[in-house]
């Protein structure tokens, strides 16, 4: 049987082994998966140890992303070009190779609720790792990105980096303010205090879809201002860690599952 872990720290309540083992049954695939809980010093010891015991794959968490993409021996490129890695698939004794999926789950996840078409006009709120492994797949399909973030600076400077691969500007967060895009995503991290960006409310209507990156029970703080602004397309993040899963299955496997039932099964979990 097929040995597979998540890396990260805290991993307590990683929802990935229970997301695997949907997988698994559905597709008919017999693994197991564990929860690893890796300490800050050494994580790329603990990874070391996973592999030479047998195992086949990895996916990573907050905090190592950076480090496993250090690590790795070969990158897909949509890692190199993100700078991260999240999903580590064993080639032989001597190779591991390092792919990143969270921007095609969120991809996958806006096709499947209707937010995203190849000529949508996007604002991305944030500028850290969760919007930097978002914007590749965004841009590859043909989206037009806007980026704005408290810190202006780092905006700017990812959509510098980005800007060979598609359509893509930043703007202060002040100079935001016409309704002129169909998907606001928040790729800050606000949710986790309760918080949400200083954006205008002018974005919100009902023609808009908002997405956020976050998740919680019940909606998330970002989610909650759009409901209050008129906006009814409205989505957090849990399908978009389903749909990482999902290609990370597939590096595995070679078998894409169907997100949609194991989706239903962790939102009614997330209710109850
Ligand atoms: P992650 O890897 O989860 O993206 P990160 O790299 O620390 O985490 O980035 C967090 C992002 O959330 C940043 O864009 C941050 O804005 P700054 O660059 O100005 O720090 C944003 N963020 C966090 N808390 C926020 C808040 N309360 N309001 C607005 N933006 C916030």
């Amino acid at each position: 049987m097929g040995m597979f872990a998540v890396f990260g720290n805290p991993i307590q309540h990683s929802k990935s082994p229970l997301i695997h083992q949907m997988f698994a049954k559905q597709t008919g695939i017999e693994l197991e998966y564990q929860k690893i809980l890796a300490p800050v010093e050494d994580f790329e010891m603990h990874l070391t140890d996973f592999f030479e015991k047998g195992g086949e794959g990895a996916n990573i968490t907050l905090p190592f992303k950076e480090r496993a993409f250090k690590f790795v021996s070969e990158l897909t490129d949509r890692a190199q070009i993100c700078g991260a890695v999240n999903t580590i698939r064993k080639l032989d004794n001597h190779r591991l190779l390092g792919d990143n999926t969270d921007g095609v789950g969120l991809l996958l996840d806006l096709q499947r609720l209707g937010f995203v078409s190849p000529s949508c006009k996007i604002l991305i709120i944030g500028a850290g790792g969760a919007t930097r492994g978002a914007l590749l797949p965004l841009l590859e399909y043909g989206c037009d990105i806007t980026l704005t973030n408290r810190t202006f600076e780092k905006a700017e400077s990812l959509a510098h980096q980005f800007s060979s691969l598609g359509k893509i500007q930043s703007k202060p967060m002040e100079q935001v303010i016409s309704a002129e895009f169909d998907l606001i995503i928040n790729g800050t991290s606000s949710g986790v205090t309760g918080d949400i960006p200083k954006i205008s409310h002018n974005l919100f209507s009902a023609q808009v879809a908002c997405y956020d990156m976050f998740y919680q029970r019940g909606l998330t703080p970002f989610l909650l201002f759009a409901k209050q602004n008129q906006v009814t397309k409205l989505a957090d993040g849990l399908g978009m860690l389903v749909g990482q899963a999902a290609f990370a299955f597939k590096l595995w496997h070679g078998i894409t599952p169907d997100i949609d039932p194991v989706l239903k099964a962790l939102q009614k979990e997330l209710e109850s």
